[in-house]
């Protein structure tokens, strides 16, 4: 694992190193501070110096679905925290689809992939609020009462992502804390319009199916928008 000061952001330098052809698989990068932090939907990832986790860990060689990489690095997220927080959390922490972690509705945490165009590796990035949350988010410190550095919280993710990537039952366990199951849900598409309905289920691709009524839609990318339960 590598640690850095600051940096503009732990995925781009960790896909710089991956097209250098000199990284190792499963680096790992943590920043104490981003100052060009990327979040999904070409959106920024900002956090104060030393507040938050903020790392990137390197597959150079991802599975043919590759979003079981962000599913796992989803779920060992949450335990990671119910592993320092001692307690079982459902109810209370989940994921929403497609990897943010919610506690109580609001988002705790979120996970990048991003694909080498050269070499075809992934960088999973994750960025967690530990000490600070933007407004409307959720932290572990403020909601939780959790004191946690970013580093042991990072070791003990890193632990569990292990074990998930072994698991044969890895999309089981991600469905299992999945809050979108079941939920209605608002969805921008990307081509315009809007599409409202329950989501009902995940095909083997990690697409949301919502169904709207009419037709069941298979989601590839999206931000949706939790309503209420179905
Ligand atoms: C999201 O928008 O929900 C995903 C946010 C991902 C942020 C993390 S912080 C560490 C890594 N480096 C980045 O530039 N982004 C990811």
């Amino acid at each position: 694992m590598w640690e850095v000061i600051e940096t503009g952001s732990t995925n781009a330098d960790l896909l710089a190193w991956a097209d250098s052809g000199t990284a190792p698989d499963r680096s790992v990068l943590r920043a104490d501070h981003q100052t060009a932090g990327r979040g999904r939907l070409d959106r920024r990832w900002d956090a104060p110096r030393g507040a938050n986790l903020l790392a990137s860990i390197l597959f150079l060689e991802p599975p043919s679905v590759p979003t079981m990489l962000t599913q796992a690095v989803g779920r060992a997220a949450l335990d990671s925290i119910e592993t320092v927080a001692e307690r079982d959390l459902t109810g209370r922490l989940a994921l929403k689809w497609p990897n943010d972690l919610l506690l109580e509705g609001r988002k705790l945490s979120g996970v990048l992939a991003q694909r080498s165009v050269r070499t075809g590796a992934v960088v999973v990035g994750l960025g967690l609020n530990i000490a600070w949350a933007p407004e409307g988010a959720a932290s572990l410190q403020h909601d939780l009462g959790l004191e946690v550095t970013p580093d042991a919280l990072l070791d003990e993710l890193l632990r569990h992502l292990d074990g998930l990537l072994r698991a044969p039952d890895l999309m089981a366990r991600y469905r299992a804390r999945l809050s979108t199951l079941g939920s209605r849900v608002r969805v921008e598409l990307p081509a315009g319009g809007v599409l409202e309905g329950v989501a009902t289920d995940i095909d083997a691709d990690g697409r949301l199916l919502v169904d709207d009524g009419t037709a069941v839609v298979a989601l590839d990318v999206g931000d949706i928008v939790h309503l209420r339960p179905a």
